[in-house]
């Protein structure tokens, strides 16, 4: 009997496949449509203390293998999103889903940790260290003594499941620094990647920058950086004590790029620029193909699989 199903830090999930946080994710009727899906889970967007319009418009553009934004973190802030995850689980208990933070500031990080864990909230934080898109702010993940001095911060007090997302690293010095301040704490899952910060899209007609923002500059997202996501997916679970899931995100638009993911090591999938352009219904696409290739290959389970890449020594 074939399943999709997971498991991350002992929760399960009928299917490894959800949004990435930051698409369709900020309004609880996009929650509420991706409660409806065949998503094994939701993320919202990530949260600031108070609400934010974000960046100026246009601040997103298509390209032909993918996307690119500098949205700034628009949300309806944290207690938007804390309200209706608690009652999402009074509604739906026993599943779990994940909430996404992406404080400007550690003391805002932190506020909103603290608000968490004193609420009823039971499911997984994302601690997003990687939004590249507001100006003036550096990208966490890239400053390691910063994310190791974020995270004993956090783990000081924070009593419930954690995990971060990250930004994609290019280098395998990198990859060793990076799992080196991780395995140093409890956390439950790390989400890897984040868009690939700061390129630049020109328009050939107009002359111009794409996106009004950071002069242009914007994260790229989709078809363009699967072979970047997947090689941050193998080199974290190489490198990462058994016990943290590595979540995958960049590049999925079908079952095979699922298939590829999770032999790379994920336990779960997120999709964002492909569920962007196709709605909720691209769940059940992408769950049919990555089930028709596991019955091809003769898998039932997606641990029958997953981090078994081979190499070609
Ligand atoms: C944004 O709102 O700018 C995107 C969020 C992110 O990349 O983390």
């Amino acid at each position: 009997m074939l399943t999709l199903e997971t498991t991350i830090a002992g929760r399960h999930f009928d299917r490894c496949l959800m949004n990435a946080a930051g698409v369709r994710c900020q309004s609880s009727r996009d929650l509420d449509a991706l409660v409806q899906s065949r998503a094994g889970a939701y993320v919202t967007k990530s949260a600031t203390p108070a609400p934010r319009p974000g960046n100026p418009s246009p601040r997103m553009a298509t390209m032909p293998h993918g996307s690119f934004n500098s949205m700034g973190l628009p949300n309806n802030g944290l207690a938007y999103y804390l309200d209706y995850v608690i009652a999402d689980e009074q509604k739906r208990p026993g599943k779990t889903n994940f909430l996404s933070l992406a404080g400007t500031s550690l003391d805002d990080n932190l506020a909103m940790l603290h608000e968490i864990n004193d609420s009823a909230y039971q499911g997984f934080v994302e601690l997003n260290l990687s939004c590249p898109n507001v100006p003036g702010h550096p990208q966490t993940g890239y400053d390691f003594e910063a994310t190791r001095q974020t995270l004993e911060a956090v783990f000081d007090f924070y009593q419930k499941p954690l995990g971060v997302k990250l930004p994609p690293y290019f280098d395998m010095a990198h990859f060793d620094a990076i799992a080196g301040i991780l395995n140093q704490f409890p956390l439950s899952f790390v989400t890897t990647i984040n868009s690939v910060g700061n390129g630049l899209l020109v328009n050939f007609e107009t002359e111009t920058v794409a996106i009004k923002p950071k002069g242009g500059f914007g994260g790229i997202g989709g078809a363009s950086i699967k072979p970047t996501a997947l090689a941050n997916v193998r080199a974290l679970a190489q490198r990462l004590n058994p016990d943290i899931a590595v979540i995958g995100v960049g590049g999925i638009m079908s079952g095979r790029d699922a298939f590829e993911h999770i032999l790379c090591g994920a336990s779960m999938l997120q999709i964002g620029t492909q569920f962007g352009y196709e709605g909720p219904a691209i769940f059940a696409r992408i769950a049919k193909e990555l089930g028709d290739i596991m019955l091809l290959k003769g898998y039932t389970s997606i641990e029958d699989f997953r981090g078994k890449l081979k190499t070609l020594d």
